[in-house]
């Protein structure tokens, strides 16, 4: 077990950050007092719901600095990207974005630009835009999140461009402020970082090592959770399974899952990410024992084939992988199963591709995420040679979402006159006439209803169904 010293920010330093907090927003409070309008600020999130959680620390820590959240760039005195690097899709992205600023920034001096997150923490990314991208004020990485006030300030004092990347392991720190998102559903991450470095994998290298919250910590959130309201928590790691090895040689992801389970007032407990080597079958017991876990499980498979699953160092064969399946099909029959694949990962083939499809069809996942496999600097599989030209790999990728559509379009047809206890989450976000929620599944269904129901259950017959989404007909 590690050193917890090392690891949980001493509340010194948290409270030194809250100070810092505190002039910030004395400064800010005075500028609303002599101009009568706040200060905005403008928070851009890419990447995992880790990120989405990160985000929701970083609205915290600026609405207490007196910072107005604000939708909008174009009025935003702060605007900040919280970057993934997971794929270079979402790299580009952001690169794109900020060169777009170079306007805004111009035209708005006073305009103060950051950028943190995954990506920052490569340190050739955060050179890059401390080379080229001179209108950017703030650069900071994963490990620096819990100094962003007193980098903030420093910017704020000095006008000069300031840029944190930290080599180190990771920390976890506790009461900071939080802004989460609206609706009944809130994110609790439990377990920080990843040690399994999947060979094409940047997240280990951008979240440093696996530690766990204390479980006193975590329940102690989710308790807040409800006395708010939240009816709906959903528990984060990269590897939810590996909770407590650090901590604790008695108490585990399961035991954790039991103890919110006791918790009056959340009604739904989801949880991401579970690697399939690690999923036992205490956890499927207590999945199956309890109501409250929602039978829904995200299990990313990445591949079919055993050759490349060990290239790959998932450390399970396609064998094993779906014995597990089989296992939890039996215990909860009927659970919504989701995945994650890659294409195209160096050296696959196209015969090699074929086992891929071969899980899908036994599984018949739900839902899948797929992506073709982009090179990450640093990782084991970036110097791997390709078997595939891209075109090749477009044709796989093509094939996989078409099997699978058939797949999830079956699926969602056979829910088609069920009556399903939808937690209705807010409005539809193509139509703003339509309430829009999600059964125990995770699947989402509109239906036209009162905005009463928004945070609340609703029976709703599924009266029609797309391949990515149910919709209803709400029973009084
Ligand atoms: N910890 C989680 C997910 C991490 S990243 C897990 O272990 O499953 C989310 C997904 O991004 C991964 O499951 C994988 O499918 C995909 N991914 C990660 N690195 C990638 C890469 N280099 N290229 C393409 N997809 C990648
Ligand atoms: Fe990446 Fe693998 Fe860790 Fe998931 S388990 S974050 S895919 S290294
Ligand atoms: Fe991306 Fe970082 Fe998550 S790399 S997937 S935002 S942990």
């Amino acid at each position: 077990m590690s050193d917890r010293k090392n690891v949980v920010l001493s509340p010194d330093v948290v409270e030194a950050q809250k100070d810092i907090i505190e002039q910030i927003f004395q400064i800010n409070e005075a500028f609303y007092r002599l101009c009568g309008v706040r200060k905005k600020a403008f928070i851009e999130t890419y990447g995992c719901q880790q990120n989405v959680s990160d985000s929701e620390i970083l609205a915290g820590m600026l609405s207490s600095m007196g910072y107005e959240l604000s939708d909008s760039k174009d009025e935003a005195d702060f605007i900040i990207y919280n970057t993934c690097a997971v794929r270079e899709n979402a790299e580009l992205k952001v690169y794109g974005n900020l060169g777009a600023l170079k306007h805004k920034k111009s035209k708005n001096p006073g305009l103060i630009i950051g950028v943190c997150g995954c990506m920052m923490q490569q340190k050739e990314v955060a050179d890059t835009i401390r080379r080229k991208y001179k209108h950017v004020d703030l650069v900071f990485g994963t490990h620096s999140l819990y100094y962003f006030p007193s980098l903030l300030k420093q910017v704020l004092d000095d006008s000069s461009r300031v840029v944190d990347v930290r080599e180190t392991d990771g920390s976890i720190a506790e009461n900071y402020p939080v802004v989460r998102g609206d609706g009944p559903c809130a994110w609790v991450s439990v377990m920080y970082g990843c040690n399994n470095f999947c060979s094409y994998c940047i997240v280990p290298y951008v979240r440093g090592r696996e530690r766990s919250r204390e479980k006193d910590a975590v329940l102690c959130e989710i308790r807040s959770l409800a006395a708010a309201g939240y009816k709906e928590i959903t528990l984060l790691g990269q590897n939810v399974n590996s909770y407590g090895k650090d901590l604790y040689s008695d108490y585990d992801f399961s035991d954790l899952l039991s103890d919110a389970c006791k918790i009056d007032g959340i009604e739904r407990i989801r949880f991401m990410t579970s690697h399939p080597k690690d999923i036992s079958d205490k956890l499927i017991d207590t999945m199956a024992a309890n109501d409250k876990i929602c039978k829904q499980l995200h299990l990313p498979v990445q591949a079919g084939n055993n050759r490349v699953l060990e290239v790959m160092n998932r450390r399970y064969t396609k064998e094993g992988y779906l014995e597990k399946i089989k296992k939890i099909k039996e215990k909860m029959p009927g659970i919504t199963l989701t995945t994650d694949i890659i294409v195209g990962f160096p050296g696959e083939t196209k015969e090699e591709f074929e086992d891929t499809l071969d899980v899908l069809r036994k599984v018949r996942y739900d839902t899948i995420f797929s992506f073709i496999y982009s090179k990450r600097a640093g990782t084991p599989a970036a110097v791997m040679d390709d078997v595939l030209t891209h075109e090749e790999k477009k044709e796989c990728f093509d094939r996989l979402l078409e099997v699978q559509d058939e797949i999830s379009l079956e699926k969602n047809e056979a829910l088609r006159g069920k009556v399903m206890k939808v937690l209705v989450e807010g409005t539809s976000k193509t139509d703003e006439n339509v309430l829009s929620g999600r059964t125990e599944g995770g699947k989402i269904v509109n239906f036209e209803g009162d905005s009463k129901y928004i945070g609340e259950f609703a029976d709703v017959e599924i009266t029609d169904v797309r391949t990515w989404s149910l919709i209803g007909k709400i029973i009084d």
